[in-house]
């Protein structure tokens, strides 16, 4: 589908600049379009037909982009921070400067989590009323054994406020340090931690395997990412 659009709006979502930085590269010459040297940054372009260059090179136009990160703990899951690496960084080879990470792991919590500039996308992945499924590993300091299993089966009260929906929890290995798999429905903050929390455990490790249908690629290790392959952005799109 074709789109009309400001070609200082269309250089600046592909990366080129900020808004001002544009108008002031249009302004030098360094902006060409259909090989013409075009001055006014309020000329419409179309996004199909029109080719676009900057000091010389093409400005492809896309329009959505979607990757799955691994994420690497020490990392936040934000856009920008004053202080620390973000998840957005991690990406160098995006071409769109507006993708944004679809919901938060914390800053020591490893694996699964999607970027992109898709907000409908995202705003139905995140929707409380879908209750899309999400599966955990975790190393956990305790004994975890049946009857946790079955107290996270009904809803774990976390506190007054707040008792968590019905999760499956599967235990790989029962030992002073377990490991096991947690599905859960929904995202509060910290919700896995506080969950063996209020069975009196500690998570040590946490990683993110899956989100609805979208499976970490295990071929990606910690810090890595690709794009997502048109048929997992169905499925992701198609999530109930
Ligand atoms: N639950 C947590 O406690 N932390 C995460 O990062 C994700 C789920």
């Amino acid at each position: 589908m074709s789109k009309m659009i400001r070609l200082d709006k269309f250089l600046a979502e592909m990366g080129v600049g900020t808004r001002s930085e544009v108008k002031l590269y249009i302004k030098k010459g360094y902006v060409r379009v259909n090989e013409n040297t075009v001055r006014t940054a309020d000329l419409r372009i179309d996004t199909d037909s029109d080719t676009v260059t900057f000091k010389d090179e093409i400005v492809g136009f896309v329009k959505t982009e979607y990757y799955m990160l691994n994420k690497p703990a020490g990392v936040v899951s934000a856009t920008e921070d004053a202080k620390d690496r973000t998840v957005v960084d991690l990406i160098t080879d995006r071409k769109r400067k507006d993708i944004f990470p679809v919901g938060r792991l914390d800053k020591d919590t490893e694996g699964l989590l999607v970027l992109t500039n898709d907000g409908a996308l995202a705003h139905r992945l995140l929707s409380p009323k879908k209750h899309v499924s999400k599966v955990y590993y975790a190393k956990i300091s305790g004994i975890v054994d049946e009857r946790d299993v079955e107290v996270f089966k009904k809803g774990v009260v976390i506190d007054e406020t707040f008792t968590a929906m019905p999760a499956n929890l599967k235990i790989l290995i029962s030992a002073e340090v377990s490991e096991i798999e947690v599905e859960i429905f929904e995202g509060k903050y910290h919700q896995v931690k506080r969950m063996f929390e209020a069975v009196g455990k500690k998570v040590i490790y946490l990683k993110r395997l899956s989100m609805g249908a979208l499976k970490l690629d295990e071929k990606l290790t910690t810090g890595q990412y690709r794009p997502l392959t048109e048929e997992e952005i169905e499925s992701l799109k198609n999530e109930r």
